[in-house]
């Protein structure tokens, strides 16, 4: 059922980005583009995400509270993730970079830094599983199982990472953030590859941690593929392509996906936008609405194309 509902939702979100791709090319973009404080304070929120999630699967406590501004609320579903020595060394890792990035982004905005909205970094990676599969995973998939688990969660936004920050380059060019943005793009960059290419070596042969019958790269996949419909777009790939990796998700020219914040935010939040959904219960904090963002999807991609 769950499943059905999730995938009615990605419908509704490819088809409002279509009907905004639309508008822009019909009327001029609104008036009051984001200023660069939106946008950092945008790629601020995706920043809490990841952080709160390596948090929970590395020590099984959420973010420290100096960490996400005051008054921010407890996420849902936070716990250890039952690792082997290595997937706990990559946990870790993330977990530090991502915490820095917070600390980065915090720091350079300053006084305008808004604190971590809600956080669903539990059943929210379920509703994706189940939508990509078509139907509800059984056993219910948690990111907090297995090495192999914990890797899947990682992908489903670790490459949302990297489209985000490259997407919004354009619009960050003549900013102090500029610098800052593109450094952390390409950590973000990195860390996906190393989730993409653990899954790549999880996909060989057997795995006693893989129970659903589809193949790990069929998820991946999968996965993918959802991610693109919600961004409107043709404008990602899993690790597998027949049987040829495609473990670097590049289009034909072999440059870098690039996402507005609108596709973001249909991706983060499972197609609920401003309203709030999947990772984001209540929505983002910020000075980035909804109703806003079609103005800056028009500038950024104008800006990088
Ligand atoms: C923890 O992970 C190990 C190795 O991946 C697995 O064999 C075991 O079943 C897992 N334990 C739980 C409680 O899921
Ligand atoms: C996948 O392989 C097909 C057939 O070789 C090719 O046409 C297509 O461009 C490939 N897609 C990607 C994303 O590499």
């Amino acid at each position: 059922m769950m499943s059905y509902k999730v995938i009615a939702i990605f419908c509704a979100a490819l088809a409002s980005v279509n009907a905004r791709s639309l508008q822009q090319t019909s009327a001029p973009a609104p008036a009051g583009t984001p200023s660069a404080v939106d946008i950092a304070n945008f790629a601020l929120n995706l920043e809490y995400l990841e952080a709160e999630f390596y948090s929970c699967a590395a020590t099984g406590s959420p973010l420290p509270s100096s960490l996400r501004g005051s008054g921010a609320p407890l996420s849902t579903g936070c716990q250890k993730a039952n690792l082997t020595t290595v997937g706990q060394q990559l946990a870790e890792e993330l977990l530090k970079n991502e915490m820095n990035h917070v600390e980065v982004l915090r720091n350079a905005l300053g006084s305008a830094a808004v604190a971590a909205p809600l956080l669903n970094v539990g059943t929210a990676f379920s509703d994706v599983l189940n939508a990509a599969l078509g139907s509800p995973a059984s056993p219910s998939f948690s990111p907090y199982t297995n090495d192999v688990f914990f890797l899947l969660a990682a992908f489903i936004f670790e490459d949302v990472g990297v489209t985000a920050y490259e997407g919004a380059i354009g619009a960050l060019a003549a900013t102090p953030y500029l610098q800052t943005a593109a450094r952390i793009a390409a950590v973000e960059a990195y860390q996906a590859g190393i989730v993409r290419s653990f899954l790549f070596q999880a996909n060989e042969g057997t795995n006693s941690d893989w129970p659903y019958q589809p193949t790990i790269a069929t998820v991946v996949g999968d996965i993918a593929k959802l991610r693109a419909s919600a961004a409107g777009g043709n404008d990602d790939v899993g690790i597998l392509n027949g049987t040829t990796a495609t473990l670097v998700p590049v289009d034909s020219q072999s440059l870098v996906f690039q996402r507005t914040p609108t596709q973001v935010l249909d991706i983060v939040t499972l197609g609920k936008g401003a309203n709030g959904g999947g990772f984001f219960p209540s929505g983002l904090n910020g000075g980035l609405t909804q109703v806003s963002l079609g103005g800056v999807g028009g500038s950024i991609s104008s800006g990088s194309g």
